[in-house]
């Protein structure tokens, strides 16, 4: 038995990966473009494992995937490709046109035409997930109700669009076509893999080189944060137990405003990590110029996927936070090795 994941070199991805070959032991085919985002050092752990193949290449690539879905034969799907940062989104909204709907409209098509073709037992048993997010539901206000899965779909960043527009095509791929799909629709994740673009890892890698922390707008935009080894337990529930043609939201039961997410970080550098002058890292935040349709607030209702399935996460965000900044001050290297050219490109356009 094999499963395919695609985007298992980013961040969720290779936490999936290392978690599925500690606990499972199945093998697991994992195709990944490796944009910027891609980091094969993340598997690094897991590369040497007979269960484990790596192919780089683009879920866009029909003629690829079929060759791949006919030579590992995955009983399963999970899609976690695509291209993920709202920032980079606003700039290059194209990118995630092409990945995140084209892309995974010709990824499902090419699944499709392979489950299409399996003999009757497996194509019932076959699923093809997609993993998608809490953002296409779009901002609430600060006394609304979580999103459930019965919200409506309201996307206001071109990322959030792209895999909303996805998400659509995978209902739509299962109501016509009869694919046995799932959609899991995840609030923020944090945890070890992730790249220095987003909210968590960003501060934590600026206040180690004694640079100021951006925090847009006033800094009272909440999130919802989950710990990523919660999330992959969440898909891997999802996977075995998920009904076909369901979504299930998931959710980390930890809203936070992100002056209290960067408050929480520098507290927790300064104990772990004291600065050389003795000041705390709370006063390199800094207030920046607001991100253009920047969400107020997401928080997730996720008790379908608890009722259901029986899944709740392990991880409160006080645990998790600093299970995070112990793993990124242990592994300086691999921040560093990210860390290049075109990561300092990246943000010099953004926080110029
Ligand atoms: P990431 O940006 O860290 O990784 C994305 C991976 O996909 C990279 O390895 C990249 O190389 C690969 N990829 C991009 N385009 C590709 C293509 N065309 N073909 C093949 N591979 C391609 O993203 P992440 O944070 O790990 O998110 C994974 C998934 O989870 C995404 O679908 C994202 O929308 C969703 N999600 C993320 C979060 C979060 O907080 N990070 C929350 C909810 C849902
Ligand atoms: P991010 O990690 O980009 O995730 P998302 O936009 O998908 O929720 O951002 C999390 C929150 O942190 C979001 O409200 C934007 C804010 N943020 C900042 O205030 N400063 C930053 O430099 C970044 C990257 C994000």
């Amino acid at each position: 038995m094999t499963i395919l994941v695609t985007g298992g070199a980013g961040f969720i991805g290779a936490n999936f990966i290392i978690d599925w070959l500690q606990s499972d032991g199945e093998s697991i085919v994992n195709l990944d473009k490796l944009t910027y985002a891609g980091n094969l050092r993340n598997l690094a752990s897991v590369e040497d494992d007979g269960r484990y193949a790596f192919i780089r290449g683009d879920i866009g690539d029909r003629a690829l995937i079929s060759r791949l879905l006919t030579r590992h034969k995955p009983r399963a799907v999970i899609n976690f490709a695509a291209e993920s940062h709202v920032d980079r989104s606003i700039y290059f909204a194209e990118d995630f046109i092409q990945t995140n709907i084209v892309g995974a409209f010709r990824f499902l098509d090419a699944v499709s035409g392979y489950w299409g073709e399996l003999p009757v037992e497996e194509k019932a048993g076959f699923r093809f997930l997609h993993v998608s997010t809490d953002e296409v539901y779009g901002s609430l206000e600060p006394d609304d109700p979580a999103f459930t899965e019965a919200n409506r779909y309201e996307p206001n960043s071109p990322y959030s669009a792209s895999k909303a527009a996805a998400d659509h095509l995978v209902r739509a791929f299962h109501r016509t076509y009869g694919l046995p799909v799932l959609t899991t629709n995840c609030s923020n994740n944090y945890g070890p893999f992730q790249f220095p673009e987003k909210l968590i890892p960003l501060f934590i890698h600026n206040a180690l080189a004694e640079k100021p922390l951006p925090v847009y707008g006033d800094g009272r935009q909440v999130r919802d944060w989950l710990y990523v080894r919660d999330h992959c337990n969440a898909v891997k529930r999802a996977l075995k137990a998920g009904s076909a043609g369901e979504v299930y939201n998931i959710g980390g039961l930890n809203e936070r405003t992100n002056l209290e997410v960067a408050h929480a970080l520098c507290d927790i550098l300064d104990e772990m990590r004291p600065r050389t002058n003795g000041d705390s890292y709370n006063s390199l935040i800094a207030l920046v110029q607001d991100r253009p349709g920047h969400d107020r607030r997401y928080a997730v209702d996720a008790s379908k996927i608890q009722r259901e399935l029986g899944w709740k996460p392990a991880e409160t965000f006080e645990t998790g936070i600093r299970k995070t900044v112990t793993w990124y001050l242990e592994n300086q290297d691999w921040v560093t090795a990210i860390t290049n050219a075109d990561y300092r490109n990246w943000i010099e356009k953004q926080y110029q």
